[in-house]
């Protein structure tokens, strides 16, 4: 808290960083839970509500607690085109869980995503925010897993990206 607070305070547009320190705070706390929000309102001089309109709009930070591997699925245009049914059909029967959803063990949530930049690579997802494109049920298979076996998806060999 104390290096946030003199981020904010050497800041010249301290609002700037209000993305960056919820997604600090998340890091810490697993999600955006009340704390987090009391700490990011006293930070930046804001009310809950001025935070939420900010937070929601943003897939990435969480206002509800999430799984320890979390899955967005992108269902952008060029997903829908080339996959995006039959990847979402996958995760859904190997998880058992539909979209805003975590799995009973805690391990994964699953969420959509719009566009994130791996079209020509699709169908795409993010599993922690790390990008993982030319997605088949095989491959989705061995990413879950490497979660499950508390390894993190950064081990998959880089040309399975
Ligand atoms: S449309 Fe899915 S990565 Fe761009």
């Amino acid at each position: 808290m104390d290096r946030l607070r003199q981020q904010v305070a050497e800041s010249e547009h301290p609002r700037e960083l209000l993305i960056d320190v919820l997604l600090e705070l998340q890091a810490h706390c697993g999600y955006v839970n009340d704390e987090a929000m009391a700490a990011a309102c006293g930070l930046f001089h804001m009310t809950p509500l001025e935070i939420d309109e900010l937070a929601t709009f943003y897939d990435f930070i969480y206002r509800e607690p999430v799984g320890r591997h979390v899955i967005h699925v992108c269902d952008s245009a060029i997903c829908w085109m080339n996959g995006y049914a039959s990847v979402l059909d996958h995760l859904t029967a190997r998880l058992g869980v539909r979209f805003g959803e975590t799995t009973p063990d805690g391990l994964f949530t699953l969420l959509p995503a719009c566009c994130i930049g791996y079209c020509d690579r699709s169908p795409a997802m993010m599993v922690n925010r790390k990008v993982y494109g030319s997605l088949t049920p095989e491959k989705i298979d061995r990413i879950l897993e490497k979660c499950r076996n508390g390894r993190t998806p950064d081990e998959l060999d880089e040309w399975e990206r």
